[in-house]
């Protein structure tokens, strides 16, 4: 695919491809697999000729299994981060080091930004467990597996920051999107699928369920625009995923629970929790700087493997304020969740 890409050979190639059937396919990993497949066909196929001229339409060969396989799993036709991380690898020996099945032109840089996301996720599953434990434990009150499921979490996010900062990509894929794009501001036409364009959010770790599942645990909630934004986000989440942020959500607030009862020790485990969100926002937010907002459009251009495509939040002539709002908005009300006065008053009565 990279190769087809760089070469400006893939465009003629779909041209000649036949409208593909996906009804023989029938387990979630087959249909994940082709999601997979034609999210990276179509964004391929869309930026070949790089920021100026993307096609505006997709062809049926590619538009309509697409739709139909999307249909099916409860995502949308575009490449997501569900496909291009979560789903985007397979072993490559026995002994269990993975390699990813698809990438973009952009060599190591582009890997590193897929690999490396991927391991974030990855350590950020045991922390799901532990969210997991915590809701089940505040419906008995059990204070004990409430703060062991707390710690599970917090573990969870340093070995999250951990992993990031094996990031060392200039690598944009908020570019991959066909909504808020200035370069398709009416979006792509799916032909065979519908006479009018279709308006799509591509691939971004906004899309990550985990980190929008510890917000729910933590009762932290974004409002406004950026509220709206994550909520958003969560329409290109495989449902299962949706379903759990929302079971979370509507769980009893840990953060009341931990409010009425006295145990400055469970406090303090839940403060430990949100801090550690915060270090992690924190410390993304200066990756976003480092690779987007300081270097400007330069690095936009050398990062993106499509030649560099405008962003939603980081368009072109803002020099990133745009972004660096929405990201501290979500850092400070993570901040905003942390029990201060609990912890002053259980500092007097230790004194
Ligand atoms: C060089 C690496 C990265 C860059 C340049 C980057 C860039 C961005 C941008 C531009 C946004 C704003 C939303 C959008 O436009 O779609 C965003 C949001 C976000 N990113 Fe990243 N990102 C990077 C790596 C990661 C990784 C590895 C993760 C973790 C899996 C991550 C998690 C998030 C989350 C969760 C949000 C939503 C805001 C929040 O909940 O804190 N990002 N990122």
């Amino acid at each position: 695919l990279t190769h087809l890409i760089e070469s400006r050979k893939l465009r003629d190639l779909v041209h000649k491809m036949p409208v593909l059937s996906p009804h023989l396919l029938s387990s979630h990993r087959e249909l994940r697999l082709a999601h997979l497949a034609l999210g990276f066909i179509s964004m391929g196929y869309v930026w070949q000729e790089g920021q100026h001229t993307p096609a505006q339409i997709l062809p049926k060969a590619l538009a309509w299994p697409f739709w139909l396989i999307s249909r099916r799993l409860g995502l949308p036709p575009i490449l997501t981060y569900a496909d291009s991380v979560l789903a985007n690898w397979k072993l490559k020996d026995p002994t269990g080091n993975m390699d990813l099945i698809f990438s973009f032109p952009g060599g190591d840089s582009c890997r590193g930004f897929f690999i490396v996301s991927m391991l974030v996720e990855m350590a950020a599953s045991p922390g799901i467990m532990g969210a997991l434990e915590v809701m089940h434990a505040i419906k008995i009150s059990d204070l004990t597996a409430i703060k062991n499921g707390l710690i599970k979490v917090t573990q969870s996010l340093k070995t999250m920051k951990e992993n990031f900062k094996l990031m060392h990509s200039n690598c944009c894929f908020t570019c991959f999107r066909w909504r808020d794009n200035p370069m398709l501001p009416r979006g792509v036409l799916y032909e065979g699928v519908s006479d009018e364009p279709i308006l799509l959010s591509g691939g971004s770790a906004a899309q990550s369920s985990a980190i929008q599942c510890f917000d729910a645990l933590l009762c932290i909630q974004h409002e406004d625009e950026t509220g709206a934004f994550l909520t958003r986000m969560r329409d290109y989440m495989p449902p299962a995923h949706r379903q759990l942020i929302e079971t979370l959500s509507a769980c009893p607030s840990l953060r009341d629970f931990i409010l009425s009862c006295s145990s400055s020790d469970l406090c303090h485990t839940y403060n430990s929790c949100v801090s550690a969100l915060v270090d992690l926002r924190n410390y993304h937010l200066n990756t976003v700087a480092k690779y987007i907002i300081v270097p400007g459009n330069h690095a936009q251009s050398m990062g993106c493997p499509f030649r560099g495509v405008g962003t939603a939040l980081n368009t072109t002539g803002t020099g990133g304020s745009n972004l660096v709002v929405f990201l501290k908005s979500v850092r400070n009300t993570t901040q905003k969740a942390l029990i201060l006065e609990r912890l002053s008053e259980s500092r007097k009565t230790q004194m």
